[in-house]
C-alpha cells in the first residue's frame, strides 16, 4: 500500500506531517520525527516581535560599542555571539536542512506588512523549502472591521507570494463571518495550500488571585470535527492543497480527515503526548484500516466524504444544528 502524497509541490512518502511545536524546534527531536516516518516538518513559528527585539538589541549593542573606548570594549561579549543568538531561528532552518532529508517548512507569524515579507525572505534564504504563514489575529478592536482584517490578510499573502519563490501555505483561524470566502480569497492571493486551523489558546480567570492565567490544553480527537467539516465543505471548490491540523490522534482520525478531502494530515498534540513513535501507529493503523476495507490507494479514500459526494451534505450546515437539537431525547 503506497501512501505517497503530493503537498506543496513535494512528493511525500505519506500524508503525515509534524506540525509546528517544540518537538520540531530541536534537531534531536526533528531527527526522531524523521526516523519515525514524518513526511515533512513545520518548524515552530518565527515571531516578528521576537526577531525585531533581537535585532534592536544588536543595533543598540553595536552603537554602544562604537561609542566606547577600545579598552572598555573588551568587557563586552563578542558581537558575533549576539549575532548568532539573533539568528537562532534562522539557524534552526539551516541546521534542519543539513540534518534532514524530508522537506522543511518554516512558519512565520508576522505583525507588520514589511515584516511578513522581510522575514519570509530570510527564512527562504536560510533554506526553508516552503513557508507557512500563521495568520493569527484576534479581532478585539471595535474600530477595525472584519473587511479590513480580511483585506490585510489577503494583502499579506499577496506580498509574500510575490517576494518568495518557494511554495506557500497559509494557516488560518476558522473565526470569520464567511470562512469559505476568506479561504477563496487567500487562495487567489497566492496560497498553494491552506492549513486548517490555528488553535487558539485563551487565558483562564483565576477567581482566587484575580489574575489571568495562560492555559495550553492539548487537543483531543473530538477537536477533529471542525477542520474535518471545513475541509469537506471546501474540497469541491479548491484545487489547491488542504492540510488538516487539530485533533488528529488515532488512525481513524486520519481516515476521516482523508475522507473529508485533506491532502496532508498534521499532528502535534498526539506526538507531544506519545512521542515521535506515534507516527508509526498512525501510519500502520491507516494502512491496516484501508486493507481491511478494501481501499487500494489514498486517492480512492481522499475526498470520498467531501460535501459534493456525501448523501446528506446539508448536515454540514444549518440543518445539522436544527436536527441535532431535535435529536436530544426527551427528559
Ligand atoms: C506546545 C505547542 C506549541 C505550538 N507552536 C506552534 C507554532 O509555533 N506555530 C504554529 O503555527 N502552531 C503551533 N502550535 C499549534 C500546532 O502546530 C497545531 O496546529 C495544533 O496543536 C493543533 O494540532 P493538534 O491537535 O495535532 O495538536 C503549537 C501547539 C502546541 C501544543
Amino acid at each position: 500500500m503506497t501512501l505517497t502524497t503530493r503537498y506543496l509541490g513535494f512528493d511525500l512518502t505519506s500524508p503525515f506531517i509534524a506540525s509546528a511545536s517544540p518537538l520540531t524546534g530541536k534537531i534531536d527531536s526533528l531527527k526522531a520525527l524523521e526516523d519515525a516516518g514524518t513526511a515533512a516538518v513545520v518548524l515552530p513559528s518565527v515571531f516578528e516581535e521576537q526577531l525585531r527585539q533581537e535585532r534592536e538589541a544588536i543595533d543598540a549593542f553595536t552603537a554602544l560599542q562604537a561609542d566606547t573606548l577600545t579598552e572598555a570594549q573588551s568587557f563586552f561579549p563578542d558581537p558575533a555571539l549576539y549575532e548568532r543568538e539573533s539568528h537562532r531561528t534562522l539557524d534552526l532552518v539551516r541546521a534542519a536542512r543539513e540534518s534532514l532529508d524530508i522537506p522543511v517548512i518554516a512558519s512565520l507569524n508576522g505583525i507588520s506588512p514589511d515584516g511578513w515579507v522581510l522575514f519570509a525572505k530570510e527564512l527562504v534564504d536560510a533554506g526553508a523549502q516552503a513557508i507557512e504563514l500563521n495568520l493569527y489575529h484576534i479581532g478585539s478592536d471595535p474600530a477595525v472591521s472584519g473587511d479590513e482584517i480580511e483585506a490585510r490578510h489577503e494583502e499579506t499573502v499577496r506580498a509574500v507570494r510575490q517576494a518568495i519563490d518557494v511554495p506557500l501555505a497559509v494557516k488560518l483561524s476558522p473565526w470569520f463571518s464567511s470562512f469559505a470566502n476568506v479561504a477563496h480569497r487567500i487562495t487567489h492571493a497566492g496560497a498553494d495550500a491552506l492549513v486548517l486551523f490555528n488553535r487558539f489558546y485563551l487565558p483562564d480567570i483565576d477567581p482566587e488571585t484575580l489574575t489571568l492565567e495562560r492555559t495550553l490544553q492539548l487537543s483531543r480527537s473530538q477537536d477533529l470535527l471542525l477542520p474535518m467539516s471545513w475541509i469537506a465543505m471546501l474540497r469541491p471548490h479548491h484545487q489547491n492543497h488542504l492540510a488538516l491540523t487539530g485533533g488528529l490522534h488515532q488512525p481513524l482520525d486520519a481516515v476521516k480527515g482523508l475522507m473529508a478531502g485533506a491532502d496532508a494530515l498534521m499532528s502535534t498534540a498526539a506526538l507531544l503526548k506519545n512521542g515521535p513513535g506515534h507516527l508509526v501507529h498512525l501510519r500502520e493503523g491507516l494502512i491496516q484500516w484501508m486493507n481491511a476495507k478494501g481501499y487500494s490507494s489514498l486517492d480512492e479514500l481522499r475526498g470520498c466524504m467531501s460535501r459534493d459526494r456525501v448523501r446528506n451534505p446539508d448536515l454540514f450546515e444549518r440543518t445539522n444544528y436544527m436536527k441535532l437539537l431535535d435529536s436530544w431525547p426527551g427528559l
